[in-house]
């Protein structure tokens, strides 16, 4: 939604996202138990990162007091690539950090843009993605509240022009989502297709889809022990913006960004409170054309809400 942003590979980015992309491009090294956690920013990114973490990392990390979840943010846990291997102060490459494997990591990118050895390897892909119109809303209040120091926002009604052309950071989105979407047809045993709204509704389902998935499927004993709930209550909209790591935390090295602000209100459909009928005219038009065929729908209110 900044003004200062390029297209590069059909996708819209800021130019040291380029430059981060590009470096990932050229050097980053996939490894078969890698796990990568990819979305539309604004999508849910937050949340998933947060189970993937609990799930795939429970027999290191049971529930406990001492969960990292409990200490550290989503996004330092599961970093994304492209800026782990790339500093934007230096304008040079890293070594990737040690980390332990399986590794986790977290991307905007999206699927056409990944580096080749992770399409290459067994790396597995969970991607998740949210209705457009609260997705536009959550990046536009997000980009407000942390922008202003850096670059200025733009009023709603010009942002979301700007959107409905395509140019948003990582945009166009609709074809993001269908680069994932068609990906996960073709090989369903490579990427999982989740959305937001879907995870909202039967969340118990959806770990447990997320856990066989990856490979770490739970076993009986862990789903009459209560683990499953465990990791749901740990990782909820509820007990995370709590935590004292999302209250007063900040992360980033150049850009510092408030942890706070990934947390706002976590509800389907707090797009009415800002969309005109014109503008929910348009954008109903756009999503209908651009998914036409594609068999992907999505839910724009709560059902508890629903009338
Ligand atoms: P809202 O701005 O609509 O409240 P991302 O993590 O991709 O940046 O997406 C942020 C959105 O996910 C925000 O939506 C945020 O409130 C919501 N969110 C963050 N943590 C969540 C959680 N644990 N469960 C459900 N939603 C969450």
């Amino acid at each position: 939604i900044t003004p200062y942003l390029h297209l590069f590979q059909g996708f819209w980015y800021s130019s040291s996202e380029i430059q981060a992309i590009n470096t990932f491009q050229n050097h980053f090294q996939a490894k078969d138990n890698d796990i990568v956690v990819a979305s539309v920013p604004k999508s849910g990114t937050t949340w998933l990162k947060a189970l993937t973490f609990a799930i795939v990392k429970r027999q290191h990390f049971p529930i406990s007091e001492n969960h990292p979840l409990l200490v550290f943010n989503p996004h330092e846990l599961v970093p994304p690539f492209e800026f782990v291997i790339y500093d934007e102060t230096n304008w040079q490459v890293h070594e990737l950090p040690k980390m332990p494997e399986p590794r986790l990591f977290g991307t905007h990118v999206p699927f056409s843009s990944l580096a080749k050895s992770i399409k290459e390897t067994n790396t597995k892909i969970i991607y998740i993605c949210r209705n457009l119109f609260d997705t536009f809303i959550s990046t536009w209040v997000f980009v407000n509240r942390i922008m202003p120091e850096f670059l200025p926002a733009l009023p709603l009604e010009e942002a979301f022009e700007r959107y409905c052309k395509g140019i948003i950071g990582f945009g166009p989105s609709w074809n993001h989502i269908l680069g994932y979407w068609r990906e996960s047809i073709a090989r369903p045993d490579k990427v999982l297709f989740l959305k937001y709204e879907d995870l909202k509704d039967d969340v118990v389902f959806n770990v447990k889809k997320i856990a066989e998935f990856l490979g770490y499927p739970f076993t009986k004993e862990e789903e009459s022990n209560g683990v499953i709930e465990n990791i749901i209550k740990l990782c909820s909209f509820e007990n995370m913006k709590e935590l004292m790591v999302n209250k007063c935390g900040t992360m980033g090295k150049g850009r510092i960004v408030e942890n706070k602000y990934f947390f706002r209100k976590a509800e389907i459909g707090d797009w009415v409170n800002y969309f005109s009928p014109s503008m929910v005219e348009k954008l109903s038009k756009i999503i209908e054309e651009k998914f036409s065929g594609s068999d992907l729908s999505f839910r724009l209110c709560d059902l508890n809400n629903s009338t």
